[in-house]
């Protein structure tokens, strides 16, 4: 029989859970319909993907695009035109923006700015406080809502769960699973001292947000996640020792390395970078990164995301402490770890759970994560040989820079498509935004 599709992806050697398989891929309504020898199909449209990789389309699950009130740093069509530009078809976007995401109308005032102006798909998360604590229950059903994001330590912003009683209140709150920035707040206090003396350099941002800092704030969390029995995703973890602890509670605590924190290390880093490299938390030393990709390798890591967190270079130069914190990279997510899988650091399976199975499983997105009958047709396709310099021209974010700039690397996207939409393809974004929010499936 003839079967008729919308859209057909010829040969490309699609990345699905049993295995990479050299099939055709037939989209209709925005979902994938069938894996198969679609040879003899009809499509009013067709991609032919003969020696590309088709992966189940990138997802960040962390991205600060500073949309409201942080416009000149980025905003909602310049985030995620960087994101489809790097192979992302999904992001979640961070709570610290002006004003923070604390209520039903700022989630609202987000959905409704990001309605036909977003290149990708989104979800928003919602910023724990002491003021809302009680009502995050309710909050975290919303549509379009990622979830709950607690700052345990200061960072970009004012939002801050600093002591055991608010935070006990927040997890207490709802139930779905809540992400955490793991730094212990009382610590940075009492050590800033060490940043504000004369002559201080970045070089000391490891020193002040020291490993104590952050396992610290991961032990008080593990103990207060038990105690309520509240599943917990920590963001961005950077060293040795909280691998060490994490490994051990994975029943209740999901893990997120970056990308910077799995390719820089201190001191060079700072060296060559300055405030470019300056993050929270840190960029540490190299056994610190090694520790991370130990933890990729045991499966104690569940997911990369970039933590997105542009700064003009105007703001990053001015000198440390007062530089900001955080940079830029939901564009150089894929092409970073296409490149570490090319040097032998991790499978292109690996790759692929990371950067959107275990989005999918960890936060109960529906119909995202896999290339299977029935899922939303999301997908990004990879030169897995084609080396491409990373440079800041290249970078879609308002503030025009990447701590990656003249890096080469194998491995790059190609074309990310989109529930069926090719929204880039070449290094050129196609037709019009068409970003939807995500939908969550409430599960164990
Ligand atoms: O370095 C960072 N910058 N870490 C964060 O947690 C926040 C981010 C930002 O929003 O600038």
């Amino acid at each position: 029989m003839n079967k008729h599709y919308d859209f057909i992806i010829h040969s490309g050697r699609v990345v699905t859970q049993g295995g990479i398989v050299e099939v055709d891929i037939g989209v209709i309504g925005g979902k994938v319909s069938a894996l198969g020898d679609l040879s003899t199909a009809s499509a009013p449209e067709r991609f032919d993907a003969d020696g590309l990789h088709v992966l189940p389309g990138v997802i960040d699950t962390q991205v600060h695009f500073r949309e409201p009130g942080l416009e000149h740093k980025e905003d909602l069509i310049t985030g995620t035109a960087g994101a489809v530009l790097g192979g992302v078809t999904c992001i979640f976007e961070m709570p610290n923006t002006n004003p923070s995401t604390l209520g039903e109308e700022d989630l609202a005032d987000k959905l409704a700015r990001a309605c036909g102006r977003a290149w990708c798909d989104h979800a928003f998360f919602i910023g724990a406080a002491a003021e809302n604590a009680g009502d995050l229950a309710r909050l975290e059903q919303l549509p379009g809502c990622a979830g709950i994001k607690v700052f345990m330590g200061s960072s970009t912003g004012s939002l801050l769960v600093e002591d055991d009683t608010t935070l006990r209140a927040v997890l207490e709150n709802g139930s779905r699973r809540i992400a955490i920035h793991s730094e212990d707040e009382s610590r940075l206090c009492e050590r800033r001292h060490l940043v504000e003396k004369k002559g201080a350099t970045v070089h000391l941002h490891p020193q002040w947000r020291d490993v104590e800092t952050s396992l610290l704030s991961t032990r008080r969390l593990l103990a207060l996640a038990r105690e309520t029995g509240r599943r917990v995703h920590i963001l961005h973890v950077t060293t040795a020792e909280e691998m060490e602890v994490l490994g051990v509670h994975r029943d209740i605590a999901s893990v997120e390395v970056t990308p910077q924190h799995l390719t820089l290390s201190a001191p060079d880093c700072y060296d060559r970078l300055g405030t470019l490299a300056q993050m929270n938390p840190p960029i540490r030393e190299a056994r610190h990164r090694r520790a991370l990709w130990q933890a990729v390798d045991e499966g104690i890591v569940d997911v990369v995301g970039s933590d997105h967190a542009p700064h003009t270079l105007e703001e990053k130069a001015q000198s440390y402490p007062a530089s900001p914190s955080g940079m830029t990279g939901v564009q150089t997510l894929l092409p970073l770890l296409l490149d570490h899988m090319n040097a032998g650091r991790l499978s292109l399976k690996r790759l692929v759970d990371l950067t959107s199975a275990g989005a999918a499983r960890i936060y109960n997105m529906e119909g995202k994560g896999h290339i299977a009958p029935g899922f939303d047709a999301d997908f990004t396709l990879v030169d897995l040989k084609a080396e491409r310099v990373i440079s800041n021209d290249w970078i879609a974010s308002k503030v025009c820079w990447t701590p990656f700039n003249g890096m080469t690397v194998r491995g790059w996207a190609v074309a990310t498509i989109i529930r069926g939409c090719v929204v880039m393809r070449e290094d050129e974004i196609l037709g019009d935004p068409c970003g939807k929010p995500v939908s969550f499936v409430e599960g164990p």
